[in-house]
């Protein structure tokens, strides 16, 4: 390897091996307990689901698309997290990748993580590109920074604007809608354009900005921001689904709105507490399906019965326990 391919990988960088993280061992008699917990927060899970798209064209029947969300990229951990997911995206062989925002949790780990961030998701590779949108902590952190990251790293960044991507001598249309917390969703102005009877893959961070984008038809919307509810209690679900003011059903997985699917991704990072309860990171593997209209009233969520629904759900656990190394700078040094 050439030392012009060592600087350009990151990889093999020289700065990798004296950059790896320092991890503390826990107390001996706590071990068992943080494994549980680093399994918890660390290993991921691979979500395949037939992804029903209101008026899909057959031409687009079968494609396969990966969404990761809400990477926090806040320490060293969720860089290797990230990491992983990328790896883990190529080896499905993706059409498409789409990525739904909250990429860190503040100004100072964007700071110090876009780097990396941006060499890490430069490393995925599909067959029509990487599509973004932008999530409220992206906004808090810094909308511009984050968005010439996410471009340099090969993606597009869709902000209240739609793409159409030629696919099988048809266009499929994707809507990026900017997000809702922060003030800058603006629905009628990410569909221009769009003509009523056309489907589209809508990216929107909050499952809560299909209120105010139902009335546009959206093909399917793909959303997170919630991470899954974080703790989820079986037979109940999460403590905080009431977050939500579209329905409390919509934290996680696939459900029906109206007359349209949203899938709402449980993300890969967490933010403030490093907790996840039965709520593991996961990458969404979807392959594109036509809505049958003659189901859309008595499908209503995959996390409680997916046997009613009009796509099949399937969970792969990557067997992995722990993320890869992603040997990345962990913090940028000042050069003298
Ligand atoms: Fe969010």
């Amino acid at each position: 390897m050439s030392t012009a391919e060592l600087i350009a990988d990151p990889v093999h960088s020289k700065h990798a091996e004296h950059a790896r993280p320092r991890k503390r061992r826990p107390p001996l008699a706590l071990r068992p307990l943080h494994k549980i917990w680093r399994r918890t927060i660390d290993q991921l899970d691979v979500t395949r689901i037939d992804l029903p798209v209101r008026g899909l064209a057959d031409a687009h029947r079968n494609l396969v698309a990966c969404q990761i969300s809400d990477f926090h990229v806040d320490r060293d951990e969720d860089l290797a997290r990230l990491y992983a997911a990328v790896e883990a995206i190529n080896r499905e062989r993706p059409d498409l990748v789409f990525l739904t925002g909250d990429y860190f949790s503040g100004p100072d780990t964007m700071q110090r993580f876009l780097d990396p961030f941006r060499e890490t998701l430069s490393r995925l590779k599909t067959a029509y590109g990487v599509l973004a949108i932008l999530g409220n902590h992206d906004h808090w952190s810094s909308a511009e920074k984050i968005t010439a990251a996410l471009e340099a790293a090969g993606a597009e960044v869709l902000a209240n604007r739609n793409r159409r991507i030629r696919i099988n001598e048809r266009d499929l249309i994707v809507v990026g809608i900017d997000d809702l917390w922060s003030r800058h969703a603006e629905p009628a102005r990410a569909f221009a354009g769009v003509e009523p009877g056309e489907s589209s893959i809508v990216l929107a961070h909050n499952p809560d900005t299909a209120l105010y984008a139902r009335h546009l038809h959206p093909g399917v919307m793909l959303s997170g921001h919630t991470h899954g509810g974080v703790v989820r209690i079986p037979y109940y679900g999460s403590p905080l689904k009431s977050i939500l003011r579209i329905g409390k059903r919509f934290y996680s997985g696939l459900n029906q709105f109206e007359d349209f699917f949203i899938y709402t991704n449980r993300g890969l990072g967490t933010f403030w507490l490093r907790i996840r309860i039965n709520c593991r990171p996961e990458i969404s593997r979807f392959r594109l399906m036509p809505l049958d209209p003659a189901l859309i009233n008595s499908a209503k969520t995959t996390e409680a019965a997916p046997e009613a629904l009009p796509g099949e759900v399937r969970r792969r656990r990557l067997r992995r326990t722990k993320p890869a190394r992603p040997k990345i700078p962990r913090r940028r040094r000042k050069t003298r």
